[in-house]
């Protein structure tokens, strides 16, 4: 495994993440889960980004890591990093979503519970609230790696120029902003725009999250929509309505054209995302081995002729 240094930080990150939104929850499969991080963990993916809410029922996805993690890798914490995240819709009443102190702390306390930790390595703030001072949010953040509960803290989906605020914020308080997470795949491609050259600015590290669009961009759906897939299941994040012709079509063009490279197009697509300096890692959610196996692949052939950008381009 390749790593890159996460900003102008001394953390390095392994250019592929494994996230546990999806398939470690209750409803899930256990042994597969746990096949699929000893598979990550021996390939040398030593992240593991969670959340609050990630699994189904909230907070499952936590438990379950937790559980592996004293059984399976006890000896090995200090060569992972495991990050969580609070921002979104977690517990009923006014102190169970946003970014109030209230809300942020308590959560940090659950989450080291569920997981069995002293302390993760980040912490995010996982959306901008715009209901709660930007000052209160980060404060609350950095706070949190004074009282050696969090290493390092990130923030996730910011728009730029509150991104902007939070990192002079952070730098002020003598606790720099690790990490921006944000949404990167071929069919979204805003980031670039803003938050990547925001991201070089500043010494922030950038990773990706959703590189696959969420299954779209893989051989996945191109014969209708299996019934063990993401947009099949209820809990699943990605709509049925979202598989429509027209992606379908833009689907096909790119598989003939990761093909061409001798490539999965969900291998392409990973690659695709690792071509720019600015992105230290992309994060990947895959709901068997065989997925994450295939994905880990992709790690093979990561350049990219202009004609073929160009061509990916066209389908974006
Ligand atoms: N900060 C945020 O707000 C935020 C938001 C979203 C995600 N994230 C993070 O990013 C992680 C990844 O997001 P994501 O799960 O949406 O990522 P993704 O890689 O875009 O989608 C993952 C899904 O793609 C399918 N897939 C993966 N590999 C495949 C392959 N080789 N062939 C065919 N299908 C494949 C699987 O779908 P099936 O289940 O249908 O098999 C898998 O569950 C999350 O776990 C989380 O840690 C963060």
């Amino acid at each position: 495994m390749d790593y890159r240094f996460c900003g102008r930080s001394g953390l390095q990150l392994p250019r592929l993440s494994l996230g546990l939104w999806h398939n470690f929850g209750d409803v899930d499969d256990p042994r597969e889960a746990a096949r699929m991080l000893h598979y990550a963990f021996d390939q040398g993916i030593t992240h593991f980004d969670l959340a609050n809410n990630y699994g189904t029922p909230y907070g499952s996805a936590e438990t379950n890591f937790g559980k592996l993690l004293h059984t399976d890798f006890a000896s090995h914490r200090d060569e992972m990093v495991i990050s969580t995240k609070a921002g979104h819709d977690m517990w009923p009443g006014p102190y169970g979503n946003g970014g109030s102190r209230k809300y942020l702390i308590a959560s940090l306390h659950q989450s080291l519970r569920r997981m069995g930790l002293d302390y993760v390595d980040i912490f995010y703030s996982h959306r901008y609230d715009p209901d709660t001072p930007l000052e209160e949010t980060m404060s609350a953040l950095s706070d949190m790696v004074r009282q050696g509960k969090a290493l390092y803290v990130g923030i996730s989906k910011y728009p730029e120029d509150k991104a902007r605020e939070a990192c002079r914020i952070l730098r002020d308080l003598g606790t720099p902003c690790l990490i921006y997470q944000g949404r990167y795949n071929i069919f979204n491609r805003a980031v670039e725009h803003d938050i990547l050259p925001l991201a070089t600015e500043q010494g922030m590290g950038f990773i990706g999250f959703s590189p696959l669009a969420q299954g779209l961009l893989s051989d996945k759906y191109l014969n209708g929509i299996p019934a063990d897939s993401r947009a099949a299941h209820p809990y699943g994040f990605l709509k049925r309505e979202e598989v429509t012709p027209d992606v379908m079509k833009k689907v096909k063009k790119l598989t003939d054209l990761a093909a061409h490279r001798g490539q999965t197009l969900a291998q392409m697509a990973l690659a695709w995302c690792l071509r720019d300096k600015a992105v230290c890692s992309v994060i990947v959610g895959t709901s068997s081995l065989a997925q994450l196996q295939s994905n880990v692949a992709a790690l093979d052939n990561l350049s990219f002729t202009d004609e073929e950008l160009w061509l990916i381009g066209e389908q974006g």
